[in-house]
């Protein structure tokens, strides 16, 4: 079984960033806007920026009160949108809920999107010209080219259909000719489904949720999934039972999670790119 280490990928691909940046005069920006105190939010905003840091691009954090009102926070994102210093916007999910976060997220400037969340991306994704791709499914692609896994004519399942996670990945999926079922929670026969993927991707946030019994043997499986549970980290794959059939396999941690940060610091130096017309 080959385990897809996307700790090392992304640690090799973020130093190649790290040098050619070193030679550009002008430093990438990005804004992240963290509302409320939601610990797993926090961790995620600091390992950002800690990797922005590392990489040599600028950020900036902007931390709200929980009582942020949906109009208050339109208002930031309307100056960031609009302030020429400003590269890449990152909203961090989940607001709270008195927040509208379908408005919020429509908000944030096309070409400032760099987790491809307003529609106008989502849409470009699905009609198969991507613009801004989200940094999960982008970051699990990079991770599958890297280990020259070609996805053309697989099968492939991807549980989960969110939008940042499950809707995307199957949009990329097809883009590079598998064929794809999304399943769901109301999906029946998902054991079925599963035991006929050649490659299936788990966006469920369950832990142990895909066990070995579930796969054929040398399936591809991407573990998406990251439940805390008494301060451990969890998958959603059952690893035990799942890497002994599988031909390959994310880790949790060190899987996709590094992939993800590797694809915002993409995302962020193409926005660069794209506004400043600097070949970054
Ligand atoms: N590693 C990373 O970088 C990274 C990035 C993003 C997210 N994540 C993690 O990935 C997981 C999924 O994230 P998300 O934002 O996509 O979560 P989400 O919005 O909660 O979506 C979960 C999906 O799983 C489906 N589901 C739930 N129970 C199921 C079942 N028994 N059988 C089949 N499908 C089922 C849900 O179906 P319905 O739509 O029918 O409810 C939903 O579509 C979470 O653990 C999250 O923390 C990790």
């Amino acid at each position: 079984m080959i385990m897809l280490d996307g700790k090392r990928v992304s640690a090799e691909r973020l130093q190649i960033i790290k040098n050619r940046l070193h030679d550009v005069e002008y430093k990438p920006h990005l804004v992240t806007v963290l509302v409320g105190s939601d610990p797993g939010s926090q961790i995620y905003v600091k390992m950002k920026h800690t990797t922005c840091e590392e990489v040599g691009i600028r950020s900036t954090r902007i931390d709200l009160p929980e009582s942020t009102t949906t109009s208050s926070l339109l208002s930031v994102i309307n100056d960031l949108n609009q302030d020429p210093q400003v590269n890449g916007i990152l909203v961090q999910l989940p607001l709270p809920q008195h927040i509208e976060t379908s408005v919020i997220l429509s908000s944030v400037e096309p070409k400032k999107d760099i987790d491809g969340f307003n529609p106008l991306n989502q849409g470009l994704l699905i009609s198969g010209n991507p613009g801004f791709i989200p940094c999960t499914p982008k970051g699990i692609m990079t991770l599958l080219k890297t280990y020259n896994i070609n996805v053309s004519g697989l099968d492939a399942v991807v549980i989960g259909r969110s939008t940042d996670v499950g809707r995307p990945m199957s949009a990329l999926l097809l883009l590079s000719d598998a064929t794809v079922t999304i399943c769901h929670s109301k999906t029946r026969n998902i054991e079925q489904k599963l035991m006929n993927a050649d490659l299936i991707v788990s966006a469920v946030g369950k832990a142990d949720f895909l066990k070995g019994s579930m796969i054929k043997e040398g399936t591809v499986v991407i573990d998406v999934g990251i439940t805390r549970i008494e301060g451990k980290v969890h998958g959603d794959v059952e690893f035990d039972s799942v890497s002994k059939k599988a031909g390959a396999l994310t880790p949790v941690p060190g899987g996709v999670g590094p992939m993800t940060i590797l694809s915002l610091i993409e995302n962020t130096l193409l926005a660069s790119g794209l506004q400043s017309c600097i070949p970054v």
